[in-house]
């Protein structure tokens, strides 16, 4: 996205300043920070945010840009008081990663540095506009006193599912929703959270109302409806909403820069679409009983795959990581299945992987970020929700847009998926009249976002949009 082509009037460089402030999580930090790369291409300075600890883990992990771009960047280290980081529990009832508790009660405390920051930069700036993730109201709550900086929550997960939490909220219900609605499959909340998390969310939740407007990474072509929803739940509070996404690069460009990881050369060697990229994020911890099913059910599914297994994040990726348990695979496995699998227990370039013409299938936790990066480059699901949001990212997935076959029902998420159903559903998946239609419309709906994204595309002018709107 070099040209961004686009009719701004000629910008001093003091014009207008562009704050980052995501919450200091992996799946957060990465988001703001894909978005802070395409800031400047609109010849606007952009300032990113955080902890020391947590600008590292960023810029390390970050995937599909080069450092050219990267450079244009203002990373600000700011303080954050010293916090435990304990290790996760595979046995919790509850999947929530609760070992990131205290990093969420760390961030509170960027409040005051970050007030100081927007305060320097609105003195330099005829505007000064923060994005933040909309878990981090507390932090930007002074910039609402700024006469010349505002604030844009950026939604960190898709619309159909913002709609729902917004949804429940309301009463009485302002209009009826259709009764065929994906929205009426989405299952219980029981089991996404730990009681400590919701009462953060809720607490940041009643702080909102200060900002301009909110900004969605997804397109309109595939929740274009649930945009409309929340626009028309909105339509009194003056609130702008903007769907920009997807923000990571979408064409296939080779950002290696002299070295690729070892299992994209693998990938090389493969069939297309032969292969399934079994990956459940950063925050997942299985038992080792589950791990057993999942390593026998892709054993027996005769399937080619490229398996991560790796521990979970806990609050300083840094430091005590190795005290976290290493997942143990069955003993022989990785010998038996070397001729069509590949165990990954690094970090993995997610993207590069999805773009790969070799793969054909992604088992996901549905994290909103794999999903928005599986749909648009045209991979299918099988969706295997964990925590949070997921098992509605799961339903938008599998009921809204038909592009995945759901493997774990979270009816029963207390039972530990057997290897007979994840063998089933790889088969069903990759090697299936059922998968070949399923695969049909994904690279349909991929088509359909990378071309939202594109010159003349609905994400490109939402972008543009906004842009003339921040700068006007
Ligand atoms: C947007 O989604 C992409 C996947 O398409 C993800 O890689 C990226 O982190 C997200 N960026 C933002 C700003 O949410
Ligand atoms: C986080 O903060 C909440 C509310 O202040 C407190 O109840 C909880 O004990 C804290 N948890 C951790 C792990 O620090
Ligand atoms: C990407 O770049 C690396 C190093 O420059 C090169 O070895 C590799 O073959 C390139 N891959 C593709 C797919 O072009």
């Amino acid at each position: 996205m070099e040209s961004q082509n686009f009719n701004l009037k000629k910008l001093l460089p003091e014009e207008v300043a562009v704050v980052m402030v995501p919450l200091p999580l992996q799946g957060h930090l990465n988001q703001l920070l894909h978005f802070a790369h395409l800031i400047p291409s609109y010849g606007l300075p952009v300032h990113y945010i955080g902890s020391a600890i947590h600008n590292r883990q960023a810029k390390l992990r970050l995937h599909g840009w080069n450092s050219q771009s990267s450079a244009k960047i203002h990373f600000h280290d700011l303080p954050l008081p010293s916090y435990i980081y304990p290790l996760p529990n595979p046995d919790n009832s509850v999947h929530f990663p609760a070992q990131l508790q205290p990093v969420f009660n760390a961030s509170v405390h960027l409040r005051q540095p970050v007030f100081q920051l927007v305060q320097q930069l609105s003195t330099k700036f005829r505007r000064v506009v923060v994005i933040h993730d909309c878990l981090m109201n507390s932090v930007v709550q002074d910039v609402k006193d700024m006469p010349n900086a505002e604030t844009y929550i950026f939604m960190t997960t898709s619309a159909f599912t913002t709609f729902s939490y917004i949804w429940e909220g309301v009463e009485p219900k302002p209009f009826p929703l259709d009764d065929s609605d994906a929205l009426n499959l989405i299952p219980t909340n029981d089991g996404c959270y730990t009681p400590e998390v919701l009462e953060f969310g809720n607490n940041q939740k009643k702080l909102m109302g200060f900002e301009s407007g909110w900004l969605y990474n997804t397109s309109k072509v595939i929740d274009g409806k649930y945009i409309q929803l929340l626009e028309k739940l909105s339509a009194n509070d003056k609130i702008k909403h903007y769907a920009v996404g997807p923000l990571n690069p979408v064409e296939t460009k080779n950002t290696s820069e002299g070295h690729r990881h070892k299992c994209l050369e693998w990938l090389d060697k493969q069939e297309k679409g032969s292969v399934i990229f079994v990956s459940f994020g950063s925050t997942t911890s299985m038992k080792d009983e589950q791990i057993t099913e999942l390593a026998m059910g892709l054993e027996r599914s005769a399937q080619k795959f490229i398996w991560v297994v790796r521990r979970a994040d806990i609050g300083d990726v840094f430091t005590g990581s190795s005290e976290v348990k290493t997942p143990e695979l069955p003993e022989g496995f990785e010998e038996r299945v070397k001729n069509r699998g590949m165990v990954v227990r690094e970090w993995a370039p997610q993207l590069e992987i999805l773009q790969h013409s070799s793969v054909g299938g992604f088992m996901s936790h549905c994290g909103w970020n794999s999903c928005i990066e599986s749909i648009s480059m045209g991979v299918v699901i099988a969706a295997w929700p964990m925590h949070s949001e997921q098992p509605r990212n799961a339903v938008m997935i599998t009921d809204e847009l038909r592009i995945g076959i759901l493997l774990r029902d979270w009816v029963h998420r207390d039972e530990v998926v057997s290897s007979g159903t994840i063998e089933n559903v790889v088969t069903r998946l990759m090697a299936s009249d059922e998968g070949e239609g399923i695969r049909k419309r994904a690279a349909e709906v991929g088509d359909a976002v990378r071309a939202s994204v594109a010159k003349g595309g609905v994400s490109r002018l939402e972008m543009n949009s906004f842009i003339s709107h921040i700068t006007r």
